[in-house]
């Protein structure tokens, strides 16, 4: 069986809320809450993304009650890593001294949390590994324009861990029953970060891109609102289960009205979609897992708890999971 043993998360302390950026842009508390439900963000000050990281991964590490030593393989998801190198899963080994483990960084952008876990449990399928660290950790704020109001209010830092095992041999029922991922490069340029412009000697100097967030914000929500509900029927008819049988719908959180749409669409009641974007915004990579943490944490999941996870963002990529708790 592969189970989340163990879950984390750490956010930066500087809290700033929507009345705190009015002060700064032209922009509203009701601008931003009436059209995403984002109150407020927490945004690194002296934090870093490997720094957050660590401190979730310490925390799944210690709820799963195994040591660093024993993990065989990190995956940290990111678009926002301190260096393009080492990578970020290399910085974590190397502070954690998990000396055993594999590790790099995946990279699918909001989906990466849930393409990470759904990589491990591949290789956990296949028998190559059974201790893993999964990683979101983000510094956002560091690629946003802060002078456009459109996107820069919906983002925010943070990291989410989560320790997953495979447990053969304990004979219970459960962990990850299913997933359905995807992706639609076609449409990428609706969410879009520009990277360093090649600048040798030997070639011509091209255009810079914009190394800043930008973003079509209708065509994302429009892409969002219908592919997230059908890719979690998706996952759910391949773990033999119906919507009805789901406890809770964990769902990357970019937008409160994006997910009432999905629990409109899928006939279920928003109660099953704890929210936690009110506090803290868009963290891309690492929203599931800090969620999920906080949802662990605070005692709301239940031994056998039927959960989706979910995750849609840049590329495009959408997918979901359906795990037993
Ligand atoms: O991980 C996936 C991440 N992406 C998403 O989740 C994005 C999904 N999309 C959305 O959530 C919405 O499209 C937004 C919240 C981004 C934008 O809402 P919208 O209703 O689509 O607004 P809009 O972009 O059409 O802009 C409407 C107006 C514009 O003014 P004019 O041209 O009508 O005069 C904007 O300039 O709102 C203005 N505006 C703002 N006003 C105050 C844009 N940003 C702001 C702002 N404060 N922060």
């Amino acid at each position: 069986m592969i189970k989340i043993c163990g879950t984390g998360s750490a956010l930066p302390a500087k809290k700033v809320t929507n009345d705190d950026l009015s002060k700064i842009m032209d922009t509203s508390d009701e601008w931003i809450s009436s059209r995403t439900g984002i109150r407020a963000r927490h945004l690194v000050t002296t934090e870093t993304t490997t720094g957050m990281a660590v401190e979730a991964s310490r925390q799944a590490l210690e709820q799963a009650g195994i040591t660093a030593e024993e993990l065989d393989i990190i995956i940290a998801a990111t678009l926002t890593p301190d260096h393009v190198l080492p990578t970020l899963a290399c910085e974590v080994q190397a502070t954690l001294g998990a000396v055993n483990a594999v590790a790099f960084d995946l990279h699918a952008a909001c989906s990466g949390f849930l393409f990470s876990m759904n990589t491990v449990a591949a290789y956990m399928q296949s028998g190559v590994y059974k201790n893993a660290l999964v990683i979101g950790a983000e510094t956002l704020s560091k690629i946003m324009d802060w002078n456009d109001r459109g996107t820069c209010v919906l983002f925010g830092d943070g990291a989410g861990a989560a320790v997953i095992r495979n447990l053969e041999e304990d004979g219970t029922n459960g962990g990850l029953l299913s997933f359905a991922q995807h992706s639609d490069g076609a449409r990428g340029s609706v969410l879009a970060c520009g990277n360093r412009p090649v600048q040798h000697p030997f070639a011509q100097p091209r255009e810079e891109e914009n190394q800043n967030v930008s973003m079509d914000g209708q065509a994302v929500y429009k892409f969002a609102v219908s592919t997230v509900p059908k890719v979690i029927e998706e996952a759910v008819t391949k773990a033999g289960l119906t919507i009805e049988d789901i406890d809770l719908f964990v769902l990357h959180q970019a937008n409160q009205r994006i997910i009432e749409s999905v629990a409109k669409r899928l006939k279920q009641p928003i109660e099953k979609f704890p929210m936690n974007l009110q506090a803290c915004g868009n963290i891309s990579a690492a929203s599931v897992p800090i969620l999920l943490d906080s949802l662990n944490k605070d005692g709301k999941i239940k031994p056998n708890d039927r959960i989706v996870l979910a995750g849609f963002g840049a590329g495009l990529t959408w997918g979901a999971a359906v795990i037993q708790w």
